[in-house]
C-alpha cells in the first residue's frame, strides 16, 4: 500500500508554512525568461523541418523536455565512479568517456548525489568543466547522506537547499540544468517539494524541475506547482510498466521522458547469457528479473532485438535505443556506459527508424513473449 504523507514530525505548522517561508522575498526575475512553452519554441525555429515546426518535442534533431533542448541520446554516468555495474573506474579514464561523448553529439549528462555519494558528481563536474555552457547536467537530490553514506529518503526543504550547495560545488557550475526528485519522501508533500525548487529556480540556481519513478497523480501535483520539465522513470523493452497512464500523462502535460535502464541494465546490450549468474552482492542479485528463470525467459526478448538487429543492420543496443526513441518524440534514454565505443554505438540508434507497420510487427511480437520479475502495470501508478 502507498504510504500516506504525513506530518507528523511537523506538528504545529504545515512544512510549507514552516520552510518556504524565508524564502518568498527572495525570488528573481530568473523564472519569467524561461515561461516559454515549447511550442512557442518550435515556431520560432525557422531552421526547423515542417515535421519538426508540427512537432514541439522535435527540434534540429534535438528533443525537447518541457523546454530543455537536449540531445536524443544522453549519457548515465551513474556506474563509473559508483561502481553501480562495474567496480568504480578511474577518472583518468571516464573523463576521456565524457568528452568524448560530447564530441560524439551527446549533450545531456545525467548524475545524482547519491551516486558514491558524491563521487559522479565530482566526476562530471570535472570532466564538463571546459565545455560547461555547451551541455545540459541533470542531478537528483532525495537522500538523507548527511553521514557520508545513503540514508533513508530526505526531501526536507532544507535538505534540499544542502544538496544543492554540494552539487553546485561538486558539478563545478554555477546551475543545475535539470534539478530531479530522486525518490519521493513520504513524509514530505509533493507540493512543498515542487515549492522548494521553484524557488531555486527563481535564483537561478537550477534552470527545470524533474521527477524520478513516481505516479501519475504524482507528476500532476508537482506540475500544477512548478513546471516538470522530465520524468526519469525505468523504461526499456522489457521493463514496459510505465506504459500505463505514465507515458501519456507525460506527453498530455508536455513532460519529456527519460528513460533510465534503456538496455535492461546490459542485457539488452547482450552481454549475457541464459548461463549467466550473479554473486550476492552484485547490484544484479537484488533485480527480480535476473533471476536464473527470469534470464532464461527473456532471452527470447534479446533474441526478438537480435533479429530486428539483423534486418536493420545493427546491434541489440541500437536496436532497444532506437525502439524507445520511435515510441515518442519526447522520448530521451540516457544509456549508461563506461565505455566510450558503446557510447559510439549507443548514438548509432540514431539512424535507426521503424514504420508504423514495423512497430506493430515488433510490438506484436514482443508482446507474446512472456516476462519474469518485471514491474506489474499497476505498480506505475503508486509512487516508487
Ligand atoms: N532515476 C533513477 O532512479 C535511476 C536509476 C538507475 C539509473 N539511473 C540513471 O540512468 C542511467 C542508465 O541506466 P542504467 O545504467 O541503470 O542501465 P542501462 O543504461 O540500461 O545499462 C547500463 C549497462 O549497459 C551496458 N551498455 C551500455 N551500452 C552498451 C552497448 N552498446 N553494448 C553493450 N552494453 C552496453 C553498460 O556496460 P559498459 O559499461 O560495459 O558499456 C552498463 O553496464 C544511469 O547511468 C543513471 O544515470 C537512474
Amino acid at each position: 500500500m502507498k504510504k500516506k504523507h504525513t506530518m507528523s514530525d511537523q506538528p504545529k505548522e504545515t512544512s510549507k508554512q514552516i520552510n518556504r517561508r524565508g524564502f518568498i522575498s527572495k525570488s528573481a526575475l530568473f523564472g519569467a525568461g524561461m515561461a516559454v512553452t515549447p511550442l512557442a519554441f518550435a515556431s520560432e525555429n525557422h531552421a526547423s523541418t515542417k515535421k519538426s515546426m508540427n512537432n514541439p518535442t522535435v527540434r534540429n534533431g534535438k528533443r525537447m523536455l518541457g523546454t530543455l533542448e537536449v540531445s536524443p541520446i544522453g549519457l548515465g554516468c551513474m556506474s563509473m565512479k559508483s561502481g553501480s555495474y562495474n567496480p568504480p573506474r578511474d577518472k583518468k579514464d571516464m573523463i576521456p568517456v565524457i568528452r568524448g561523448a560530447v564530441n560524439l553529439g551527446v549533450t545531456f549528462f545525467d548524475t545524482a548525489e547519491v551516486y558514491g555519494p558524491f563521487t559522479d558528481e565530482e566526476l562530471v563536474g570535472e570532466a564538463l568543466q571546459p565545455i560547461r555552457d555547451k551541455v545540459v547536467i541533470a542531478s537528483k537530490f532525495g537522500f538523507e547522506l548527511s553521514t557520508g553514506s545513503r540514508g533513508g529518503r530526505n526531501s526536507r526543504p532544507e535538505n534540499i537547499r544542502n544538496a544543492v550547495e554540494g552539487m553546485l560545488k561538486r558539478l563545478r557550475t554555477d546551475r543545475i540544468d535539470l534539478l530531479y526528485l530522486h525518490r519521493l519522501d513520504p513524509n514530505v508533500p509533493i507540493e512543498d517539494v515542487a515549492g522548494t525548487v521553484k524557488d531555486l529556480i527563481k535564483e537561478g540556481k537550477a534552470l527545470h524541475f524533474g521527477l524520478s519513478e513516481v505516479s501519475p497523480s504524482t507528476i500532476r501535483k508537482a506540475h500544477a506547482e512548478q513546471q516538470v520539465s522530465a520524468l526519469q522513470s525505468e523504461y526499456s523493452l522489457i521493463q514496459r510498466a510505465l506504459e500505463n497512464e505514465v507515458i501519456d500523462t507525460c506527453g498530455e502535460l508536455g513532460i519529456g521522458f527519460v528513460p533510465w535502464g534503456p538496455v535492461c541494465r546490459g542485457f539488452l546490450g547482450d552481454k549475457f547469457n541464459e548461463y549467466s549468474r550473479f554473486s550476492e552482492d552484485s547490484r544484479f542479485a537484488a533485480v527480480p528479473y535476473f533471476t536464473p528463470e527470469a534470464i532464461k525467459a527473456h532471452m527470447e526478448v534479446l533474441n526478438l532485438v537480435r533479429e530486428w538487429g539483423r534486418r536493420k543492420d545493427a546491434t541489440p543496443a541500437q536496436i532497444s535505443l532506437a525502439w524507445l526513441l520511435s515510441q515518442k518524440p519526447f522520448i530521451v534514454p540516457i544509456p549508461g556506459t563506461t565505455k566510450l565505443h558503446h557510447v559510439k554505438q549507443n548514438q548509432g540508434a540514431l539512424n535507426i527508424s521503424f514504420t508504423d507497420a514495423e512497430k506493430i510487427e515488433f510490438r506484436t511480437a514482443l508482446e507474446k513473449i512472456p516476462l519474469v520479475g518485471v514491474r506489474a502495470p499497476e505498480s506505475a501508478l503508486v509512487d516508487q
